[in-house]
C-alpha cells in the first residue's frame, strides 16, 4: 500500500518537477573547473517555467521597494537564451529599467546591482525594505554581467539551528529575497524529522525509541549529523509536521526564483534501538562527541555496504523526493566530527560508493553535496584516504563545499579534491556569536587563488556561517566578490559600503569603515575564532585574550560614527541602520576593553595587589552594566526577541517551557552539564545582565575573598559553584525579557565613548596593549 502511494506521489511529482529532462552526460576532462561549473549550474537549475520565475522576481523586488515603485520603475524578463548566470540592465523607451536575467535569481541580482551601484542604496539582513524617492528619474545605464562564480552557495547545516530555529515563513521570505538579491543559486533544505518518524515506525521502532533519538528543536542540526541524540527532545508530531510544511513553502519560494536546493540523504546514522530489530546487521557505535553522556550520545552507524543501509536509504530518500521534489543534489556527511570506524582506503572507497549509489537509485542524476569539514586538520584523512573517498564516485557527481576557505582551505592539500568540483566558502562565524571580525583581504585574494591554481576544479563561491545576523559587511563582500570575475578594490568597496548603507556620502563615515577594514576586518591568523571573549567566557585565570589590531582604530571609528549623527538621513529609516551600527561598535569597544581589564586583573591577582584588583573589578562590573545599557537600546541585540520567537512557534501551550529551555540552553550551557558551554554565546541585553555579569561578579568576589584571606583562589570550587548557581539554572528560568529597545542609542553611546576612551590611560593599567599579538600567517 505504502509503495503504491509512493509511486503515485512520485508520478505526480514528475509532472511538477520533471526528473528525466536531459541525461547527465558530463563532457569533462579532469580539472576542468569553469566549464564543469557552468555545466553544473545548468544541470542543477530547476525547470521552473520562465513566467513563474519572472513573477517570483517581481515579488522580491515589490517587497523591497513596494509594488508602486516597482511598477513605475522596473520591468523584468527571464530568458533562457541568455548565457547561464547572466543579467542585463537597460533603459526602456517608457522610462523604466528592464532587468533581464537567465533566471529569477539573475533578475534579482540585476535589481540589487542597480539599487546599490546606480541608486546608492543597499539592503541588509535587518533592512529589506527600501523607500525610493517619488518621481525618481532612472539613470540610463546598460550593464551586462555574468557571474564569475557559476555556483553561489549559502548556508551551513548549523545555521538552521543557530539562526533559523524559530523562523516562520515571514522571516524566511525576507531571507530568500535577500539570497536572490545576492545571486545565490544553491542552498540546502535539511528538515527531515517527520519523514524519519515514518521510516522508523514502518521499520518497527516504538514511539518511545524514536523520541529517545530525535533531539529538541534547537539541536536538530547535530542530531541530524549523528553527533548527539535525544538531547532537549522529544519532538512533537505537530512540530515536525509544521516544519515539513514550512520546508515545502521555502523550497517552492526558492525554486520559483530558479534556485536549486540540496535535500538530505542518508548518511548511516540511526537510533540505537535499530540493533534490536536487526541483530544480524553490522553497526558501528558512533564515538562520544564533546563529552555528552551516554543517554545523549553514541548513536549507531549502519555500514553503507550493508543491505540494511540501502534499504533505509531507499525508504528515506524516496519519501524525501516525494515530499520535496528534487534538483538532483543531495547532501549528507557520514563523518562530520566523527572518526570513520575503519582506517583503510578500500573502506573509504566502498563507503563513498555505497552512499552515492543510494542516491542514484532514487534519482539517477544525483550529485552528492559534501562538506569538506571532515578533512580539516584531521590526521585521519591522509591523502590516500581522501583520494579513495573522493574518487569512488564519478567525476562531477560529488560537489565539495570547501567549508572554511578563508582560514583552513583544503583544496590544496587534496589536489583540488582530485578533480571533483568544489566551492570556495567563507565560514567566518561559529555559533552565531557577536564580535566584529573578518578577513577582507583574504576573501578578496583567496577566491582568485582557488580559481587560478593549476588544474583547479573550483566552481564557485559560498558562505557557510554557523550563524548569521553579525558582521553583515563580510557576507556582502564575499558574495559580491563571488559574482565579480576579478578582485575588488577593497578601499573603494568599503567607501561605497558606507555610502550605500547610510544613504549619504561623508568622509567621516567612509573613514570609520576604512578603519574597521584595516583593524577588525583584517584578521589573517591561524587562531580559531570562536567568539569566546572575556565578557562571554566562564571567568577563570586561564584565558588569553588577544587582538590582531590596534584597539585605538576601533575607538577612532566609533568616534567618527558618533560625529556623523547630524547628517544621517531620516528618510528610508537610514537612522535605524546607523543606530544598529552604533550599538555594535560600542559593544565591540566594550568587548575589547573587557579583555584589557581582564589582562590587568590577572596581573593584579598574580602580584597579590588587592587594592588594584578591587579597583579593576569594579571597573569590569561597570563595563558589563554599560554593555547591558547600550545593547538594550538596540532592536537586534535583545535576548527577549530570541526567547519570544521560540515560545511563539511552540506548537502547544504545554510545549512552551521546552521550547524556551531549548532556546536558553543552546546559547549558554549547550548540553545537560555545560558540555559546550558558551559556544553559541550572544552579547545580548538580558544575557549580559542575568548571566555574564552575575558570573563575573561571583568570580571577582571569590577572588577578592581569597586575596584578603591570603589563600589561593580555588578554581575548581568556583567552577562547580558557578555552574550550579548561574549557568545551569539559566536554562530553566522563565523570566520574561523585553522585545522592544529601551533608551536612546546615540546618547548612551556618546556617554560610553566619553567614559571608556580613557581606560587604557588609567594609572592602574600596567600592561597596555598586551592584547595585540603578531599574526601567524596561513599559506597564502
Ligand atoms: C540609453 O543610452 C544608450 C547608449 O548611450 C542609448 O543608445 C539609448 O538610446 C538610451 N536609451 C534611452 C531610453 O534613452
Ligand atoms: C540472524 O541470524 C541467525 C543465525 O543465522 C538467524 O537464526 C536469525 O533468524 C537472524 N535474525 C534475523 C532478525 O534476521
Ligand atoms: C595538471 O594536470 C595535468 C594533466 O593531468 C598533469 O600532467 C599536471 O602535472 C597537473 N599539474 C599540476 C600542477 O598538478
Ligand atoms: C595604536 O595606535 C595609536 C594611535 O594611532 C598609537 O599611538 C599606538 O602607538 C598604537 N599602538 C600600537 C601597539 O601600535
Ligand atoms: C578546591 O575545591 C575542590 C572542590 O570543592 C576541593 O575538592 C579541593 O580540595 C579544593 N582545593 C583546595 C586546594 O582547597
Amino acid at each position: 500500500m505504502m509503495q503504491l502511494t509512493l509511486t503515485l506521489a512520485l508520478a505526480l511529482l514528475a509532472v511538477l518537477y520533471p526528473l528525466g529532462g536531459q541525461a547527465l552526460e558530463w563532457k569533462l576532462n579532469a580539472y576542468d573547473g569553469p566549464d564543469l561549473g557552468r555545466q553544473l549550474a545548468v544541470h542543477l537549475a530547476p525547470s521552473t517555467p520562465t513566467k513563474v520565475q519572472e513573477a517570483a522576481a517581481r515579488g522580491v523586488i515589490s517587497r523591497v521597494i513596494g509594488l508602486r515603485s516597482y511598477s513605475q520603475l522596473f520591468q523584468v524578463a527571464v530568458s533562457k537564451e541568455m548565457a547561464p548566470r547572466t543579467f542585463k540592465i537597460s533603459l526602456l523607451d517608457n522610462g523604466r529599467i528592464l532587468l533581464a536575467g537567465w533566471d529569477g535569481v539573475c533578475v534579482c541580482k540585476a535589481f540589487h546591482y542597480y539599487l546599490k551601484y546606480v541608486l546608492n542604496k543597499d539592503v541588509d539582513w535587518f533592512k529589506m525594505r527600501i523607500e525610493l524617492p517619488t518621481n525618481l528619474q532612472m539613470p540610463n545605464v546598460t550593464i551586462e554581467s555574468t557571474s564569475g562564480s557559476p555556483i553561489m552557495y549559502h548556508q551551513n547545516v548549523c545555521t538552521w539551528s543557530y539562526s533559523f530555529a524559530w523562523w516562520g515563513f515571514d522571516q524566511w521570505r525576507r531571507h530568500i529575497d535577500w539570497m536572490a538579491l545576492m545571486g545565490i543559486s544553491l542552498t540546502i533544505a535539511p528538515v527531515q524529522e517527520a519523514i524519519w518518524t515514518e521510516v522508523y515506525t514502518e521499520m518497527g521502532l516504538t514511539q518511545e525509541e524514536i523520541d529517545g533519538h530525535l533531539a529538541g528543536p534547537a539541536f536538530q542540526a547535530w542530531q541530524r549529523m549523528g553527533n548527539i541524540r535525544g538531547w532537549a527532545g522529544p519532538l512533537k508530531p505537530k512540530w515536525m509536521h509544521f516544519q515539513l510544511l514550512l520546508q515545502q513553502e521555502i523550497l517552492a519560494a526558492q525554486r520559483n526564483l530558479g534556485m536549486s536546493v540540496a535535500l538530505p540523504a542518508f548518511a548511516g546514522h540511526v537510533p540505537r534501538a535499530l540493533s534490536r530489530l536487526h541483530p544480524n546487521s553490522t553497526f558501528a557505535e558512533v564515538q562520544r562527541w564533546n563529552s555528552f553522556p551516554d543517554r545523549y550520545c553514541c548513536g549507531l552507524f549502519v555500514e553503507p555496504t550493508e543491505p540494511l543501509f540501502q534499504q533505509i536509504a531507499r525508504s528515506f530518500l524516496s519519501r524525501v523526493v516525494a515530499t520535496y521534489g528534487t534538483n538532483h543534489i543531495f547532501f549528507c556527511d557520514p563523518f562530520n566530527e566523527l572518526e570513520p570506524p575503519v582506517a583503510k582506503p578500500e573502506y573509504m572507497r566502498s563507503t563513498a560508493a555505497a552512499i552515492h549509489e543510494s542516491m542514484r537509485e532514487v534519482d539517477p542524476q544525483a550529485i552528492w553535496l559534501l562538506q569538506g569539514w571532515m578533512f580539516v586538520k584531521n590526521p585521519f584523512w591522509t591523502t590516500d584516504m581522501a583520494e579513495a573517498f573522493l574518487t569512488a564516485v564519478p567525476l562531477g557527481r560529488i560537489l565539495v563545499l570547501d567549508l572554511q576557505s578563508e582560514q583552513f582551505p583544503q583544496y590544496e592539500l587534496t589536489r583540488s579534491y582530485f578533480g571533483q568540483p568544489f566551492v570556495w566558502c567563507m565560514l567566518h562565524n561559529f555559533g552565531g556569536t557577536l564580535g566584529m571580525f573578518g578577513s577582507a583581504k583574504l576573501i578578496n585574494s583567496g577566491i582568485e587563488v582557488a580559481r587560478r591554481m593549476p588544474n583547479s576544479s573550483w566552481v564557485g563561491t559560498g558562505i557557510t556561517p554557523e550563524g548569521i545576523n553579525q558582521n553583515y559587511v563580510m557576507y556582502s563582500l564575499t558574495l559580491e566578490r563571488g559574482w565579480s570575475s576579478s578582485s575588488l578594490d577593497l578601499d573603494s568597496w568599503f567607501r561605497n559600503f558606507a555610502l550605500t548603507r547610510y544613504g549619504v556620502q561623508d568622509e567621516r563615515l567612509e573613514q570609520a569603515w576604512l578603519l574597521l577594514k584595516n583593524s577588525v576586518y583584517s584578521f589573517r591568523g591561524l587562531q580559531k575564532m570562536r567568539g569566546q571573549y572575556v565578557v562571554t567566557r566562564r571567568p577563570s585565570f586561564n584565558q588569553d585574550p588577544f587582538t590582531w589590531y590596534n584597539s585605538s582604530d576601533v575607538l577612532e571609528a566609533w568616534h567618527l560614527l558618533l560625529s556623523a549623527r547630524a547628517i544621517i538621513p531620516l528618510e528610508d529609516d537610514r537612522y535605524e541602520v546607523y543606530e544598529h551600527d552604533l550599538v555594535d561598535i560600542s559593544r565591540q569597544y566594550l568587548q575589547i576593553s573587557a579583555d584589557q581589564l581582564y589582562v590587568n586583573l590577572k596581573s593584579a591577582y598574580r602580584k597579590r595587589q588587592v587594592t588594584r584588583f578591587e579597583y579593576l573589578s569594579a571597573k569590569l562590573l561597570q563595563l558589563l552594566d554599560d554593555m547591558e545599557l547600550i545593547l538594550a537600546s538596540g532592536r537586534n541585540f535583545l535576548l527577549g526577541s530570541w526567547l519570544e520567537q521560540a515560545k511563539r512557534v511552540a506548537p502547544a501551550p504545554e510545549e512552551l517551557s521546552n521550547f524556551e529551555f531549548n532556546a536558553r540552553n543552546q546559547i549558554t550551557a549547550w548540553g545537560p552539564d555545560g558540555q559546550i558551554l558558551d559556544y553559541a554565546c550572544k552579547q545580548w541585553s538580558g544575557l549580559v545582565r542575568d548571566y555574564y555579569r552575575p558570573r563575573w561578579r561571583l568570580f571577582l568576589e571569590d577572588v577578592t575573598v581569597a586575596l584578603h584571606s591570603q589563600r589561593p583562589f580555588n578554581g575548581t570550587a568556583f567552577k562547580e559553584k558557578v555552574s550550579h548557581k548561574i549557568e545551569l539554572p539559566f536554562s530553566n528560568s522563565r523570566d520574561i525579557y523585553p522585545v522592544d529597545p529601551v533608551g536612546q542609542t546615540w546618547f548612551i553611546s556618546q556617554n560610553l565613548f566619553q567614559t571608556w576612551k580613557a581606560l587604557t590611560k588609567d594609572s592602574q593599567f600596567l600592561h597596555n596593549n598586551r592584547l595585540l599579538v603578531p599574526q601567524k600567517l596561513p599559506a597564502h
